[in-house]
């Protein structure tokens, strides 16, 4: 109890039990006390201080009424972290979720240490003549086997953890290198690049760099001028401390919001962090300048400055991102021509096998045309969970990596770096999803074969492509007040059951109507509790309409797209905020289901019979504050708020002829008006 960050809880050093190389079961029973539902994980950390390694063996989210529920995962410890392990319990995102801990065990399994492949290509070598091949490491990478693999297929490295704000610079002016110092002249002396992450964040950095306590204990801003103070004191001692062991800086990461409405308007698409709010919006910039200064002072230096962030496939944010970078250099080169002040941008990749490479590519593209260079600087795929991964999806993961691979390959002149953002999944920061190229026993995955070999691994792996779900609005007019007219009964019915989650909760059923100015739909939902506790209103109890009013089946929205979101007490969330304008809904609630009414005027077009629409109705699950279902009409992916292609297809119909202009497609039918 009284936990204060999501990394605390009770830890036991296991180091004295562990013969290096053997893997390990650690189980532990766990029981939440407060608050009603939260995900808590058993967790091993190798290594002390910030070249540490912190590994989730075992994540899950359980609710108080679950009582002890057993927490089971496996580590192998190549490395022994310099003789210090340990095993511990955490939530990853709940800092003060309290539980107990109860039986814990820690045990030798049968597997013992393993070798790596060394047949195999070397990645870096099918990619000498396109770009770097990088990995994040951390202590535990740099000796033994994993060393071995790490320098096998990589010439860079990028520390996963060490030269964080936080671990650089814990408390004002104390600036602590040693563990990155240590990891940086090995990474060289093996013959490896550097590359430096990261200077400005908002994220495992220290409170004092832009935050103070006013008089009531509250965190308030610093003032503009004491963040300033402190941003350029930590870009200059950190840059100048590693001079040119590095080849680039993320000077600035994950500045921008994600999917911002209106990505036109940069400065109000920033995300709202601690250095935005003691600085302003031009806090990214004066960041650059800062780490300009210092390598103007250096021309012996050959260092590129980076901007940095992840979602990059959204085209929102991709497109605020350009406009952004594109702004700050622009305003530079009036006074510095022909020079950039961000050299380059790195696209996180933090996938999921739902990804669609497109987006990657669009954002690529766009990104590139600003003449700046492009690095892949964190690339994973999750794809499974709770550490499983099927063949099928294995498969899925290998093709999304080729996809992607031969994007990077077509694209290798403005492509200085491709780094994985890890070594092999049980040691990822997201190990229950199995997002990299290696398994834990350091074997290739399909994915490694993906990378390797994109054209064959496309040509051999061919997914089934599912065809779009198709369904018929009828023409007629409901009242909108959550009573099931009559006239429902013509529309046919739209079953809403394709889970995009493990757990197969709240179904129901859509249908559509639409008359010369609107679409309608109604939406009954079975559910078995009614739940609205979160603050993320898509994790309450609700339902989502997805319209795409031309069905041009876009990546990314356009003005004609929209979400709209109405919870079982009618209240409603758009996506993006504008079309709001002219909606109506209402519902209904009886015992635990719901029903849902709704009116979205058609913005772009004129609707008729045999119009086709872009349509999706999907159905958010919630429990004890958490979703913990989500089912959707047509979309399996879960990319609908932002990718109108995964959505099904309404056919706009029963319109009757109208008299008198000859009669139409319906001559004969009879009833006119
Ligand atoms: C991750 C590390 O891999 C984890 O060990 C740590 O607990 C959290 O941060 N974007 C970034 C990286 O820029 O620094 C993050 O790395 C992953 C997301």
């Amino acid at each position: 109890e009284g936990r204060t960050a999501t990394w605390h809880g009770p830890s036991l050093r296991v180091e004295k039990y562990v013969d290096q190389g053997s893997e390990y079961k650690v189980t532990a029973w766990i029981k939440l006390i407060e608050p009603a539902s939260s995900q808590l994980q058993l967790s091993s950390q190798i290594g002390s201080g910030s070249s540490a390694n912190y590994v989730a063996l075992s994540p899950k989210t359980i609710s108080t009424s679950d009582g002890w529920v057993q927490f089971e995962g496996t580590y192998r410890y190549n490395s022994v972290g310099n003789e210090y392990l340990t095993i511990y319990v955490e939530s990853s995102n709940n800092a003060t979720a309290s539980f107990y801990i109860d039986a814990i065990s820690f045990e030798k399994t049968s597997a013992g240490p393993v070798e790596i492949e060394k047949d195999l290509i070397p990645v870096k070598q099918a990619y000498q003549n396109d770009f770097l091949i990088g990995n994040a490491i951390t202590a535990e990478d740099l000796e033994g086997v994993r060393l071995e693999l790490l320098s096998m297929h990589h010439n860079a490295a990028t520390a996963g953890n060490a030269m964080k704000p936080d671990a650089l610079q814990p408390t004002k002016g104390n600036f602590t290198f040693t563990a990155a110092d240590a990891m940086v002249d090995k990474v060289l002396a093996e013959g490896m690049l550097m590359h430096g992450h990261v200077l400005v964040w908002h994220q495992q950095s220290p409170a004092w760099m832009n935050t103070v306590q006013d008089g009531q204990g509250n965190t308030v801003p610093l003032s503009r001028e004491e963040a300033l103070e402190n941003l350029r004191t930590h870009i200059r001692t950190v840059m100048e401390h590693f001079g040119d062991k590095v080849i680039s800086w993320d000077v600035v990461n994950e500045a921008m919001s994600d999917n911002p409405p209106n990505p036109s308007d940069w400065e109000a698409s920033l995300r709202q962090s601690p250095w935005y709010q003691a600085i302003g919006p031009d806090y990214v910039e004066q960041a650059f300048l800062a780490a300009r200064e210092v390598l103007d002072e250096h021309p012996e230096w050959d260092i590129k400055l980076h901007y940095n962030d992840y979602n990059e496939d959204n085209q929102n944010k991709a497109q605020a991102i350009y406009n952004m970078v594109k702004a700050i250099n622009d305003k530079y080169a009036l006074d510095h021509p022909g020079k950039l002040l961000i050299d380059g941008i790195g696209m996180q990749g933090h996938y999921n096998i739902n990804t669609n490479p497109e987006n990657v590519k669009r954002s690529l593209e766009k990104f590139i045309s600003l003449g700046v260079e492009i690095t892949i600087s964190e690339l994973d795929i999750q794809a499974g969970s709770n550490h499983q991964l099927s063949e099928q999806l294995a498969n899925a993961q290998g093709y999304l990596y080729a996809q992607l691979m031969k994007i990077f390959k077509e694209h290798a002149a403005h492509i200085s770096r491709v780094t994985f953002w890890g070594l092999e999944d049980s040691s990822s920061w997201r190990a229950a999803s199995n997002p990299l190229l290696f398994d834990k026993n350091l074997r290739a995955k399909p994915a490694y074969f993906g990378v390797i070999d994109p054209d064959t691994f496309i040509q051999e792996h061919q997914p089934d492509s599912k065809d779009a779900n198709q369904s018929t609005a009828m023409y007629g007019t409901p009242g909108i007040d959550g009573t099931v007219d009559p006239i429902w009964s013509q529309a046919p019915e739209m079953s809403i059951h394709q889970y995009q989650t493990a757990w197969q909760g709240a179904t129901g059923v859509a249908r559509t109507l639409w008359d010369d100015h609107n679409l309608y739909v109604l939406i009954q939902v079975s559910d078995a509790q009614l739940d609205k506790a979160s603050v993320n209103v898509w994790e309450q109890d609700s339902v989502e309409i997805f319209l795409d009013e031309n069905n041009a089946k876009t990546t990314f929205y356009q003005a004609d797209d929209g979400q709209y979101r109405i919870n079982f007490d009618n209240e409603t969330s758009f996506n993006p905020p504008a079309i709001a304008e002219g909606f109506v809904s209402a519902t209904k609630i009886s015992g635990t289901n719901y029903t849902v009414e709704a009116k979205i005027p058609f913005k772009s077009i004129k609707p008729a019979n045999q119009v086709k629409i872009g349509f999706d109705a999907q159905i958010n699950d919630a429990k004890d504050g958490a979703r913990q279902s989500v089912a959707a009409w047509n979309d399996t992916t879960g990319n609908g708020y932002q990718d109108p292609s995964v959505f099904g297809v309404v056919t706009l119909d029963g319109k009757p002829a109208s008299p008198g202009n000859g009669g139409g497609s319906d001559t004969g039918s009879g009833g006119g008006g």
